[in-house]
Formats: C-alpha cells, sequence, structure tokens
C-alpha cells in the first residue's frame, strides 16, 4: 500500500532536515506518540482480516523501525554537532595571566630540608631515603643495639603488633634516621658520602616533643676518615646553615651504641631581646651552650654487620632534629604547632615557592 511507504518517505525527509534536538523531539511525537501516524497505522491492524494483516503488519512494522532508526542516527548527528560546536568556542587560554595570586606556601620544615641538601650537596653529599616502617634489624640491631640493648628502652619505639620482618623480628615505626645509614652501606659498599632526611616517630609528646618528627643523618665512609672530618664537616654546615661565621661549637664526650667514640655537640649562643640566637662562645659573658646533635665515629661493630671490613673503612655519622633546626633559625617557639596544619601559622611562617635556597643568593633567602 503506497500510503505507508508515502508516510516513511515524508518522515525520513523531515527528520533529515530537522534543525536541532527540540524539532527532532517534535517530529518523534507526530510520528510515533501516542497519537502519532504510525501509532494510527498500527492501530488499523486490528481491524484487518488476517490474509490482509500477514501482508501489511511486516510492512507497518518494518515503517516504524525505519523512522525509530532515523530518529536516533539524526539524534546523535546533532548531539555531535552541538559538541563540536561547544569544543570550538569554549577555550581555555592558558596564556593569560592568573586572577588570583597562588597562596600556597612552603611548610619551614620542607624549607630548611631543602636548605640542608642545597649545603651538603656542596659538600659532595647525595640524598639518601629509606622506610618509615622499618624493622627491628635495621633500627636497632645492625646498629649495635642486640634485642637487650638498654639504650633501646629510651627510643619509645612505636611496634606493630601483628607484623613480622621477612626475616623474622618486628616491625616499627623508625625512631630515628640512623637505619639508612644501614640500607646506605649494604646495599652500595663503601666509600659513602650521604645525608638523610626524613620522618621518624617517637610516643612521645610535650611542648619540644611530637610523636613524628624530622631528623637528618649524615653518614661519610672513606679511608682514613677521624675525628677532625666530623667536626670540620659540622662548623661547615652550621655556619653555613645560620649564615654566621661566628658559630662556635663544643664537643662533648657521650655515648651511642653505634659510634665509638660518641660525640655530643653543643653551640654557643647569647640573647637577643630576650631569645637566644646562636653565635659566639657559650663561655663567653652573657652566653650559654645549647645541644645540639648527636654524632661520632661509626662503630667497628657496624661496618662489619654491614659486611665492609673496619681494617679498611672508617665513617663517621651525625644526626639532628631539623624541626628544632627551623625554630632555631626561624624563631618558633611551639614545635606542635608545625604540625596543627593551621593556615594562619603556615602563612605566618612559611615560605614562597619561590624562595629556593641556593647557596649563591644565601639559604635563608628571605623577603
Ligand atoms: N640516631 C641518634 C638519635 O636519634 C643520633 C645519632 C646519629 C647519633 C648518628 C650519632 C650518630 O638520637
Amino acid at each position: 500500500m503506497s500510503d505507508i511507504d508515502t508516510l516513511a518517505a515524508e518522515a525520513d525527509r523531515s527528520i533529515a532536515a530537522a534543525p536541532d534536538l527540540m524539532a527532532l523531539e517534535a517530529l518523534r511525537v507526530t510520528l510515533l506518540g501516542k497519537q502519532g501516524s504510525i501509532s494510527a497505522l498500527l492501530k488499523t491492524l486490528g481491524a484487518m482480516p488476517p490474509e490482509v494483516r500477514q501482508v501489511e503488519g511486516p510492512r507497518i512494522h518494518a515503517a516504524r523501525e525505519g523512522v525509530t532508526a532515523a530518529l536516533t542516527a539524526r539524534k546523535d548527528a546533532l548531539e555531535a554537532a552541538a559538541l563540536d560546536e561547544r569544543l570550538a568556542t569554549e577555550t581555555l587560554d592558558l596564556t593569560l595571566p592568573a586572577r588570583e595570586t597562588p597562596r600556597g606556601a612552603i611548610h619551614p620544615v620542607s624549607q630548611v630540608m631543602d636548605e640542608l641538601a642545597e649545603i651538603f650537596a656542596d659538600m659532595g653529599f647525595a640524598v639518601a631515603t629509606g622506610p618509615e616502617i622499618e624493622d627491628d634489624w635495621h633500627n636497632f640491631t645492625a646498629l649495635n643495639m642486640p634485642e637487650t640493648h638498654p639504650a633501646r628502652a629510651m627510643h619509645d619505639t612505636f611496634y606493630f603488633p601483628d607484623q613480622m620482618a621477612a626475616g623474622g623480628g618486628k616491625m616499627l615505626l623508625r625512631t630515628h634516621t640512623s637505619p639508612v645509614q644501614i640500607r646506605t652501606m649494604v646495599s652500595q659498599g663503601a666509600p659513602v658520602r650521604i645525608i638523610a632526611p626524613g620522618r621518624v616517630y617517637r610516643s612521645d609528646s610535650d611542648a619540644t616533643h611530637t610523636p613524628m618528627f624530622h631528623q637528618i643523618e649524615g653518614l661519610v665512609i672513606d679511608k682514613g676518615i677521624h675525628l677532625g672530618h666530623l667536626k670540620w664537616t659540622l662548623e661547615t654546615f652550621l655556619k653555613a646553615f645560620f649564615e654566621r661565621d661566628d658559630i662556635v661549637l663544643r664537643l662533648r664526650p657521650s655515648y651511642f651504641p653505634f659510634t665509638e667514640p660518641s660525640v655530643e655537640v653543643d653551640v654557643g649562643w647569647e640573647e637577643v631581646g630576650g631569645r637566644r640566637v646562636l653565635g659566639g662562645s657559650g663561655d663567653d659573658p652573657g652566653h650559654g651552650w645549647m645541644e645540639l646533635l648527636g654524632s661520632g665515629m661509626v662503630n667497628p661493630r657496624v661496618l662489619e654487620f654491614c659486611g665492609l671490613d673496619p681494617a679498611e673503612w672508617q665513617g663517621f655519622a651525625f644526626g639532628v632534629g631539623v624541626d628544632r633546626l627551623a625554630m632555631l633559625k626561624y624563631a618558633m617557639d611551639d614545635l606542635r604547632a608545625f604540625f596543627d596544619g593551621d593556615l594562619r601559622w603556615l602563612r605566618h611562617y612559611g615560605f614562597s615557592a619561590l624562595d629556593v635556597p641556593t647557596l649563591s643568593t644565601g639559604v635563608g633567602a628571605r623577603a
């Protein structure tokens, strides 16, 4: 019957000509809606004698399918065109200047770590790292602190009660950066000249102690290394870091299981405007000494644990609190505020991202 063909052909033409999605939807309703023309054709099937319906039925259904397919195809084409147009008009010019200045600030701990890396890089030190989740062997045993060693008690260690290291022994949060000494010697052998900055953990909390804090470890292993090298290195580092030539050190005998002899290092300070400022000899009038770091010559037992022959290799090591260095240099007095995440504190004490420490501009460059 030609009225079906005419209807289908006309529908195809108007679908192809539909200018937008709204017109297309209106067309769908006139064709396939409850009162639509194709729907009306379908309704005629019921009144047909069976032999006519057998012929007309498939033709009407085919027309409806054809129209449905044409509607879908046109809809896809219109949507694709709309998307193309949006993509062409909604461009973003990344070369335009920003409307707001960036507000982020570099945390003093990050800034100080960058300063330290810069100073030590100049002395030929590489930066090494190790895991914060350590095993008992690297954190204690290989540092000459066997299971029963009393020094272990001083570390207030956080243990993982349900986890064991691959070779046996407990897992823990490292209590100092010294296990990086072990990892570096075991993996690289000798000679070694590294610093290892990072987070350490001890179960301790008050105005000057937080359960997480930062240390930087130094390790030098070579032939003929002696205490003089240690003293020169620390002096050079502290003068560069505090940007003062009158930094005076006092070396005191001390004890760490992993160094022998062990040396505690004090720095001289004077009072300026009610505040302790580093500089001068602690023995001068109006001056005093403050304890700054632990160090010493690497204990031969530690070298042996790492597979190095102490007859051939010697070295020194030191460990400093990074947060403490930041507090001293930038006059901050509450350690807990470091880790409160208070934006006002960070805006006040933080550094500009552009303030990259370099030796030529001064590692403490600050407007
Ligand atoms: N690891 C020691 C501590 O945390 C510091 C130290 C490092 C001492 C290296 C000597 C040598 O107290």
